[in-house]
């Protein structure tokens, strides 16, 4: 269960400069999404709050739309709320909060509820999935893009060969630790009352320059669970075998990994939950 505990001003603000892949991915969910002008969204673990200022400045329109963002993270909050001051953005509002428990919103009062990169942090979905079919209207949109647990990252399958290198159990905090499989996602949208309009893969080939941007990248991501599960020496020594591993993948292009995600677009049904 990923702490929400050790994040640090540092990472936030990586996190800021280096989330562009989660950023590009985001718009892709805005697109799929049919987000549009007039329309109210919720942005689910908003992070610094770089896709919510797109949404609400590009997307809904500042006459009537408005996007409302949520994250736990106090430092990544800061972060949003400042961006919102300097970019003068009016429609976008940034509050603390966790997927889990969305009380300080009422019923039926979004048009669209997106989880972007958020979901495979997430432990227990039934809350989740819950919440954000409360809040939506009826035929209101849910989005989840989603790391995908039937084809895991490259990152992901170098960290669980250094695992295994070291002895160390294999399933232990990485990043993205509660992945859903494409069936899986489908059963639990389903089990919340949802519709589900499409869940489509998508693969990404992500370019790092070298190996310390492959760490960082996954250090300010998870928000400082990066394998902080295991004591500062046994760390050191699995950090120091995957600078090894991911500086023999470079190339004069840097390090390109395959990622694997999940989009996923489900409906509230007009008349509540399905029997
Ligand atoms: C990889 S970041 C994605 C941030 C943002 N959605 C984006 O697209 O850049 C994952 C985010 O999930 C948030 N998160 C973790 N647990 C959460 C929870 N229980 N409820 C809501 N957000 C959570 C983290 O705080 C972090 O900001």
């Amino acid at each position: 269960m990923p702490s929400l505990k050790l994040d640090t001003r540092e990472l936030a603000e990586q996190y800021d400069v280096i989330s562009d892949k989660q950023f590009e991915h985001g718009k892709l969910l805005l697109a799929d999404l049919r987000v549009t002008s007039g329309l109210r969204v919720l942005d689910v673990g908003c992070g610094t709050g770089r896709l919510g200022e797109y949404a609400a400045s590009e997307l809904v329109g500042e006459q009537h739309g408005e996007v409302v963002g949520v994250e736990p993270l106090a430092l990544r909050v800061d972060i949003a709320r400042q961006r919102v001051l300097t970019n003068r953005t009016a429609n976008h509002h940034v509050h603390i909060g966790r997927a889990e428990n969305l009380s300080q919103f009422e019923d039926a009062s979004f048009d669209i509820v997106y989880l972007n990169s958020v979901y495979h942090w997430l432990a227990d979905k039934r809350p989740v999935l819950a919440e954000a079919f409360r809040v939506l209207k009826p035929t209101g949109r849910l989005g989840i893009s989603v790391a995908s647990k039937d084809r895991p990252h490259d990152i992901q399958r170098v960290l669980q060969d250094v695992l295994v290198e070291h002895a160390l159990y294999r399933d232990a905090t990485g990043a993205t630790p509660h992945r859903v499989g494409f069936s899986e996602l489908g059963s639990q949208l389903e089990g919340a009352g949802f519709l589900i309009d499409q869940i489509i893969l998508r693969s990404f080939a992500d370019v790092f320059p070298n190996a310390e941007a492959v760490l960082d990248f996954n250090s300010a991501s998870s928000f400082g669970n990066y394998l902080t599960d295991y004591t500062p020496d046994t760390r050191e020594r699995v950090l120091a075998s995957l600078r090894q591993r991911f500086t023999a993948l470079q190339t004069a292009e840097g390090i390109v990994a395959c990622r694997h995600l999940l989009f996923a677009v489900a409906s509230k049904p007009v008349a509540g939950k399905p029997a």
